[in-house]
């Protein structure tokens, strides 16, 4: 078998304090192949964000094991190199750009951080590359559509030439049209990059077309893997996973009629 570039195993997280303790995420495991794009899909709450933020090193308070390359990861990421190789694309666009940060700034950061030469470079690069003309760096987030906010919040995670993403509902904040054009994006710069993508969602029809196995989350657990191509067959073989599928299938069409 080709070897993880990612791998997740036995993770478990807990918030809160003694009778008030949750336990949020469940004996997850996964893995992910160089090159590949794995979704986690489920119901709000189910826990995605939090699988996600402890791979990210945002919450070091975990159970289990995050190996990258088959190095298992520290739980406090210590120095620069995890975040050089594995970048998350946070929920909210509004939220994830300080809204006094002109795109240069935001875009040079990280270059700056890294002790990377072409600065200006990598900029004009890396903004072509997300579809936005390199004058695009002088704009405050204020000065963006929702769809060139994500844009840039997409540059950002790109700049230092990561080799994983962790996509945390990276369109669900977007108006449909602009959705798509930024989930051809994503896939673009997959294909252009080799990059390997974890993509959450609560979008089906999101994770079918941008990935090749598919998690599917329930109360903290994965309870399935599948392809994307059963998911597109409706061959899922959880009663609670073939529900879903028909409810995302019953909502798209209810959204399809309205346009009509
Ligand atoms: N820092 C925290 N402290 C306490 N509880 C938390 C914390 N973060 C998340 N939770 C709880 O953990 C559960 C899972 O949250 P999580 O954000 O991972 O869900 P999600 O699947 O990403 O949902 P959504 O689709 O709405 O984004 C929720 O019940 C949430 O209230
Ligand atoms: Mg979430």
């Amino acid at each position: 078998m080709r070897q993880s570039l990612l791998e997740v195993a036995d993770l478990n997280v807990s918030f809160g304090e003694e009778d008030e303790r949750h336990h949020v995420v469940k004996d997850v495991g996964f893995h992910i192949g160089r090159g590949e794009c794995y979704g986690l899909i489920g119901e709000s709450g189910c826990g995605k964000t939090t699988v996600l933020r402890a791979i990210a090193g945002l919450n070091s308070d975990y159970d289990g094991s995050i190996l990258l390359d088959a190095q298992k990861q520290p739980k406090a990421r210590r120095g620069a190199g995890f975040l050089r190789r594995v970048q998350m694309v946070f929920q909210d666009p509004y939220a994830s750009l300080h809204p006094r940060k002109m795109v240069e700034k935001v875009l040079r950061e990280p270059l700056q951080i890294h002790g990377f030469d072409r600065q200006r470079q990598r900029i004009d690069e890396v903004l072509v590359q997300v579809g936005l003309d390199p004058s695009f760096r002088y704009r405050y987030p204020h000065e963006l559509s929702g769809g060139q906010r994500q844009r840039v919040v997409v540059a950002r995670a790109l700049i230092m030439e990561p080799e994983i993403l962790l996509l945390d509902e990276p369109t669900s904040a977007l108006d449909v049209s602009v959705q798509a054009e930024i989930l051809n994006l994503l896939t673009r710069v997959q294909r252009e990059r080799g990059l390997t993508y974890l993509l959450v969602s609560h979008d089906m029809a999101v994770i079918a077309h941008v990935c090749q196995r598919i998690g599917m989350m329930q109360h903290g657990r994965i309870i399935e893997e599948m392809t994307s191509e059963a998911v597109r067959n409706g061959q899922a073989q959880e009663q609670y996973t073939r529900e879903f599928l028909d409810a995302s299938a019953a909502f798209a069409a209810a959204l399809e009629g309205d346009a009509t």
